[in-house]
């Protein structure tokens, strides 16, 4: 089995007017390659705290995050953006697209920070466009845009940079039913190419849509159960 991310007794504690909250308390679990895995909890149970962590935007402090040869708990802020910015794709809740920019350009917004702007990539957003249904709308802006569309952009935006895992933060949070399963669908069709999913929601019925839900109470994992198989990456 290869592993696309390792969490080894992961610790998190802010402190704030000298008081220390314990967000993650000594948190372990194994993601391997091709699996889906939602984390679920109540509000304040820690799961942005993780998806944060995992997503290389904060430190954890203690404990260990093995992302290939690294452990990037211990990595240097450069090199933390470096790996944040060219192998982590990042779906939001909000979208997050830059609304200057076309559905293209936001796309390959992750080359910029690895000076990739070439006609390869632009063949590949291209591809990413359509793939995720939006060949006609290439030189659209964010607000010319459904919320679905939206997301769609982001989908295709997280997936430029051939990232070790997405990270989708409430992917389907803004969403009314309809659109949701068709942003559902593409999750799960991207899933089944082989891409490595973590993504947190509080909804039980999307929650249901992944493989595997890791539930997480006062920043500990309360329960961690599979739903289905890794999909057979081709
Ligand atoms: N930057 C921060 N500073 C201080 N406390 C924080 C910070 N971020 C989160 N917390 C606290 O850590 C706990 C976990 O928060 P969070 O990870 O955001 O939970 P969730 O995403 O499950 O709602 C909460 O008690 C929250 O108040
Ligand atoms: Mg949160």
């Amino acid at each position: 089995m290869k592993w696309a991310v390792r969490v080894e007794r992961l610790t998190k504690d802010y402190v704030m007017d000298g008081e220390t909250v314990h967000a993650l308390r000594d948190v372990s679990f194994d993601v391997p390659e091709g699996d889906f895995l939602s984390i679920m909890g109540a509000s304040g149970s820690g799961k942005s705290t993780l998806l944060n962590l995992l997503g290389c935007l904060d430190r954890p402090t203690a404990g260990q995050i093995l992302l290939g040869d690294d452990d990037i708990s211990r990595l240097d802020d450069n090199r933390l953006s470096e790996i944040r910015a060219s192998r982590i794709g990042f779906i939001f809740q909000s979208y997050n697209l830059i609304p200057q920019l076309t559905v293209l350009e936001n796309i390959e917004v992750p080359l910029h920070y690895q000076r990739r702007l070439d006609s390869r990539a632009r063949r590949q957003s291209v591809e990413l466009a359509e793939m995720v249904g939006l060949a006609d709308r290439l030189k659209h802006r964010p607000t010319q845009l459904s919320g679905g569309q939206q997301q769609r952009v982001a989908i295709a935006r997280s997936l430029i940079n051939d990232p070790y895992y997405i990270l989708a933060d409430e992917p389907t949070g803004n969403l009314d039913s309809h659109t949701t399963e068709e942003i559902l669908l593409l999750l799960e069709e991207l899933n089944h190419q082989g891409k490595t999913i973590v993504m947190v929601t509080h909804e039980p019925e999307v929650g249901d849509r992944s493989n595997r839900i890791i539930r997480l109470r006062d920043g500990e994992i309360s329960s961690d159960k599979r739903l289905r198989e890794v999909a057979e990456s081709l």
